[in-house]
């Protein structure tokens, strides 16, 4: 059998698999089966109260789950498949289940550009909720051994489909709303969406109770400590550069080139994340421009430790 196949079988009867995405890895259940959504929030340690983000197989899928309107379909038009996570109000009578959206009456739609994740939803013909497969509150898997090593003994597949190109979570963009709310920084922009469905407002994410969630404060957090904006390393500290970094120990991008560092980002950080060589992190700073916002609003998180 086919490793999509299989995939499919597995998660028709009820199982996890993880998936590569251009963005992260995620960890895939049959979002219509309630143990099956259950055993996510297990494996991955993640309290009951952070909803999932459901994948979809085609544009097609999205009106038996969600109520759409224009900005919804005009802006699905351009970015799906792709980066792009849409949170809808959801229908009455949607298959999916009430685990997935943590009894919200909102529910969280992406359409994933890689292929072996295409290939997975239409072979599996259900939606895939799926988180990012870390354990809660650790850096995103851009690689399928950094899946084995965190979950690989609780899941029953792990898909390798390479490095992640992304390699920075999607863009969640709130439409439950008179105005499109940004939930979440990712590869997609708030100008790219603004230049289609006009102005875009930016959702705070920093309190205790944030509208998204899965935006709590201490996120993406290493063992060691993480300093943003340094200008150099102190003693004992690893240096994660950007641009021309001669004293950088890993450098997100020599070139100075956001989408390579945003690619690199949680790799390097897992490498550099080691208590016997490290005392702590220090990274360069990284312009607040397009995906960069992405990369600082992960920082941030990272900086502030457990
Ligand atoms: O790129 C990605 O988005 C990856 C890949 C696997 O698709 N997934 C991912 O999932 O990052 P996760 O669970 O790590 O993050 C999902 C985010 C969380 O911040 C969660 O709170 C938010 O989406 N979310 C999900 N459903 C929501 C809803 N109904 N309302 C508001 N926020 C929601
Ligand atoms: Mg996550």
């Amino acid at each position: 059998m086919s490793i999509v196949a299989n995939a499919a079988a597995i998660l028709r009867a009820g199982g996890l698999v993880a998936i590569p995405t251009e963005t992260v890895y995620g960890l895939a259940a049959d979002a219509t089966q309630g143990k099956a959504v259950a055993r996510i929030f297990e494996v991955k340690g993640r309290p009951s109260f952070n909803p999932l983000i459901v994948h979809v197989g085609g544009h097609d899928w999205v009106a038996d789950l969600a109520h759409v309107d224009d900005r919804f379909a005009r802006l699905a038009k351009v970015f799906w498949p792709g980066p792009l996570t849409f949170v809808l109000n959801r229908r009455d009578r949607s298959p999916v289940s009430e685990l997935v959206s943590a009894g919200l009456p909102s529910l969280a739609l992406r359409m994933p550009a890689h292929p072996l994740a295409q290939d997975i939803l239409s072979a599996a013909q259900r939606p895939l909720a799926a988180p990012s497969a870390n354990r809660s509150g650790t850096v995103s898997p851009t690689r399928a051994a950094h899946v084995a090593a965190s979950l690989g003994d609780a899941i029953d597949l792990i898909v390798d489909g390479g490095p992640c190109r992304v390699g920075i979570e999607s863009t969640v963009l709130d439409l439950t709303g008179p105005a499109a709310a940004i939930l979440r920084p990712g590869a997609v922009t708030a100008e790219e969406i603004a230049a289609i469905v006009g102005p875009v407002v930016s959702a705070e994410s920093d309190s205790a109770a944030p509208k998204s969630p899965g935006q709590l404060a201490a996120h993406y957090a290493p063992s060691i400590p993480l300093r943003m904006n340094a200008s150099d390393a102190r003693p004992g500290e690893a240096r994660l550069g950007f641009g021309a970094s001669p004293d950088a120990t890993l450098n997100l991008s020599a070139s100075g080139d956001l989408l390579e560092a945003a690619a690199n980002l949680f790799g390097m950080i897992r490498a550099l994340d080691d208590p016997a060589r490290f005392a702590g992190i220090a990274v360069a700073p990284v312009p607040l421009a397009g995906i960069g916002l992405a990369i600082n609003d992960r920082l941030t998180r990272a900086a502030r430790g457990r």
